[in-house]
């Protein structure tokens, strides 16, 4: 059982959740995730990177934002509740050395796991440039956050409601068209993007690591959910990745496995949010009920 310390929304449907964990605290590295169960019994499992983590108070700390039913049912647990099951650290640390420049970029939630390997980049003696970018100003996170680390921080929004109005391909491109390319790029956020930094900085010879974010079941190389084709070669993200060279990447392979439960996620998130929805009507009725005696 993994109790639940802090927990902050960090936007409308971002939250950021410190939990006891004091092995995986202890052991974890940049770059690596856990699965979380939120309900043991019937739930699912569902693959999170450790944002961040304390040894000495022993515990980690999970970013995530509300896509569908299990991280749903996480936002709802509070403070001083259990996480059922937290299995980990998983997947392969991020390779950090002395680079040179190293360019960070982050799309939405994507922002979160990209931070522990900007911390780490940076004490390895990077200079660290951050790309973070958002469909708008409300989700924008981890701003203050990266800025405390990083060398320079460029925001970009799709809409310009905050930062630069672009997508993070045009800054990127811009860091790439100069004398001193980029000695490494770390790209993580929706495949599409990751997808797009590769074709940036493909024709420049940047190299490129992608973190993705296929299907994953039990995360330690056995269902072969996560299976991605790299350079022609079968690999399974869980144990082979999570990170890899974006250039070898097949990106629609991967795009159209993210598809294959689409419409069963679609319908049980449906279903979930009516059931939500009537049992706060219910409680909405009940009050007023209360209220008029
Ligand atoms: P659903 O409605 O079930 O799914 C929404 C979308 O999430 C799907 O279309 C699919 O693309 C993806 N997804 C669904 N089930 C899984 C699964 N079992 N494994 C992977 N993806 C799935 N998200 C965060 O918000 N923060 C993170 O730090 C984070 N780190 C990740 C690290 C790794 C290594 C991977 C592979 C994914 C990470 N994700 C992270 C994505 C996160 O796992 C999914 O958003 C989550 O599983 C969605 O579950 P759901 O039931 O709420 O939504
Ligand atoms: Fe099962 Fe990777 S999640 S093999
Ligand atoms: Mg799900």
């Amino acid at each position: 059982m993994n109790r639940i310390i802090a927990k902050t929304r960090l936007s409308d449907d971002v939250y950021r959740m410190e939990l006891e964990a004091p092995h995986i605290a202890h052991e974890r590295r940049a770059g690596q995730f856990v699965i979380v169960q939120a309900d043991v019994e019937w739930g699912e499992r569902i693959p999170l990177t450790i944002a961040d983590a304390d040894p000495q108070r022993g515990t980690i700390t999970l970013i995530f934002q509300t896509v569908g039913v299990t991280t749903r049912k996480l936002a709802e647990l509070e403070v001083g509740q259990s996480i059922d099951a937290v299995l980990g650290p998983l997947g392969n640390p991020t390779h950090i050395e002395r680079f040179g420049h190293a360019v960070c970029v982050g799309g939405g939630i994507g922002v979160a796991p990209l931070y522990p390997i900007a911390q780490a980049l940076k004490n390895a003696g990077n200079k660290v440039t951050v790309i973070i970018g958002a469909r708008n100003k409300s989700l924008v996170i981890l701003e203050e956050e990266m800025r405390a680390i990083a060398d320079e921080l460029i925001v970009v929004t799709d809409d310009g409601s905050y930062g630069r109005k672009a997508l993070v391909t045009e800054p990127l491109k811009e860091l790439c068209q100069v004398q001193d390319t980029p000695d490494i790029v770390v790209a993580i956020g929706p495949p599409i993007m990751m997808k797009f930094c590769a074709e940036t900085t493909r024709p420049f010879g940047v190299k490129t690591l992608a973190s993705l974010n296929t299907i994953m079941v039990d995360g330690t190389g056995m269902c072969g959910g996560c299976r991605v084709n790299i350079g022609g070669e079968t690999k399974f993200v869980c144990v082979d990745g999570p990170e890899f060279d974006a250039h070898l990447v097949d990106w629609d392979g991967m795009l159209l496995r993210l598809r294959a439960y689409k419409p069963q996620e679609e319908s049980h998130n449906r279903e979930y949010v009516e059931h939500h929805q009537c049992r706060l009507d219910a409680i909405v009725a009940n009050n007023r009920e209360g209220g008029a005696r």
